[in-house]
């Protein structure tokens, strides 16, 4: 089954179920000022889950475009993603666990969906804490579709507990469900710890409010928020591995062959090829939303995204520009789907040309100056470490972001002062803003523009 097929059967799975369809949200959340990006499907739907009235109902389905940055290092490998889909199912205040699990256990095995053996199947469920009991409702349920015990894992709040997506909001116990990839039979008995139980599906009961005092207060609805990785589930489903060997990355590599003048790969790409087509493709969808690169926040993750990428492609020879080249293609394969991005093709293009241009005469730069720091430490010197210093140097200077730095000391068997540079970085935050505020008193930036830009 093809992404696009998975997709549309969930969407017209729950549709069938009494939900309205609603479009993806922005990755950039317009609601949770504690979050950069949209992590979760659930995320739009936060005033909506604490019991603001939705003008589409109560029953609501999507695939929504998601952002998660905490393992970004991490990409390269087999699994990560920085962007990715999540499909949904929600009950604001409507259905709750019976009806949820109901029509997850339908979607997952019934032969008209994903058609999936029940003996392939494992879950867990929230075992109960000092915040909430043991969710003997979930596992009595998962039973009667015929789930056995020893497929059904009790875990603590580690586990089987979702959200909020940011520091406070709508959260609570979980059911997960796990498809096995291993060897057949499957084992009887599920173990949790063991890998080729993949989690697939995620049914949250929300039910609580997190405050800001840490404390769990009851919400005034009960809810359901699920998830499910749209790219994982195709590479499962596939019998792949990687989400990289599917047909959802197919395009993107093809264009960097193409760029590169190399036969077509067969078989797995390399960690270069990996991070160049994840980072340029979350970074066409955060430039579609209207962020373009910067020095802080949403801008900076662009600019680290995109940077990386260059790099990826001098280390696999790409001399000339082509960042943009490899968004045409993920614009040609989720335009339809996405149609912002359609619409915002020619600044997605124009911003990545630019911001190519920028870095590659920094990159140049930058890497003379930064062999000139490797080369000034002496070969018996055990602990190798760049200075915090130097290393502000090279972001403020050459637009090195800092992660870049440490990436490349890694390489050469080098350290950087992380302390020391957070600590240059907010001297010299302090710096500017104290050169901003004279500027306001002596009178130089009196229009709100201009104020407002300084800030
Ligand atoms: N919000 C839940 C998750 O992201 C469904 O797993």
């Amino acid at each position: 089954m093809k992404e696009a097929d998975i997709r549309r059967k969930y969407i017209e799975f729950f549709k069938s179920k009494g939900h309205q369809e609603i479009k993806s949200a922005p990755v950039i959340p317009e609601n949770d000022p504690t979050c950069l990006f949209t992590t979760a499907g659930m995320h739009p739907l936060v005033p909506y889950l604490q019991g603001a009235k939705h003008p589409a109902g109560r029953r609501l389905t999507d695939f929504q475009k998601c952002i998660r940055t905490g393992d970004i290092d991490e990409v390269g490998d087999a699994v990560h993603l920085t962007f990715f889909e999540m499909l949904g199912n929600w009950s604001l205040g409507d259905y709750f666990k019976k009806e949820a699990i109901g029509f997850s256990f339908e979607f997952l095995t019934g032969k008209e969906n994903l058609n999936i053996p029940v003996d392939m199947l494992a879950v867990t469920v929230f075992a109960g804490d000092e915040d909430c009991p043991f969710d003997a409702e979930a596992f009595e349920i998962w039973k009667s579709h015929g789930i056995p015990e020893a497929r059904i894992a009790k875990l603590g709040k580690k586990d089987n507990w979702w959200g909020p997506a940011g520091v406070t909001g709508p959260c609570g116990p979980d059911t997960e469900m796990f498809y096995w990839t291993g060897p057949l039979p499957a084992p009887e008995v599920f173990d949790p710890a063991d890998k080729r139980w993949v989690e697939i599906w995620n049914d949250v009961f929300m039910q609580y409010n997190k405050t800001a005092d840490g404390t769990f207060e009851p919400l005034a609805q009960k809810n359901v928020d699920t998830g499910m990785g749209l790219e994982r589930v195709t590479a499962i489903l596939q019998g792949k591995t990687s989400c990289y060997e599917t047909e959802i990355f197919a395009p993107i590599f093809a264009k960097l062959d193409e760029i590169r003048k190399v036969e077509p790969v067969e078989g797995a790409r390399s960690s270069s090829e990996r991070i160049i087509a994840d980072h340029l493709r979350a970074a066409t969808f955060i430039l579609a939303d209207g962020i373009t690169p910067g020095k802080v926040d949403q801008p900076y993750v662009l600019r680290r995204l995109i940077r990386r990428a260059i790099r990826e492609g001098r280390k696999l020879g790409i001399e000339g520009h082509f960042t943009s080249q490899i968004a045409e293609a993920v614009i040609g394969e989720f335009g339809d789907v996405y149609p912002e991005l359609r619409e915002k093709a020619a600044v997605i293009k124009e911003e990545l040309d630019r911001e190519e241009k920028q870095f590659a005469i920094t990159l140049e730069k930058g890497t003379h100056e930064f062999q000139k720091l490797i080369d000034r430490v002496p070969p018996h010197i055990t602990k190798k470490v760049i200075s915090g210093k130097n290393a502000f140097n090279l972001y403020e200077t050459y637009g090195f972001p800092i992660e870049l730095t440490v990436e490349m000391a890694r390489e050469k068997g080098f350290e950087v002062d992380r302390a020391g540079y957070d600590a240059a970085f907010a001297r010299h935050q302090e710096l500017s803003r104290a050169g901003a505020e004279q500027k306001f008193k002596g009178g130089l930036a009196d229009s709100s523009e201009e104020t407002a830009r300084l800030h």
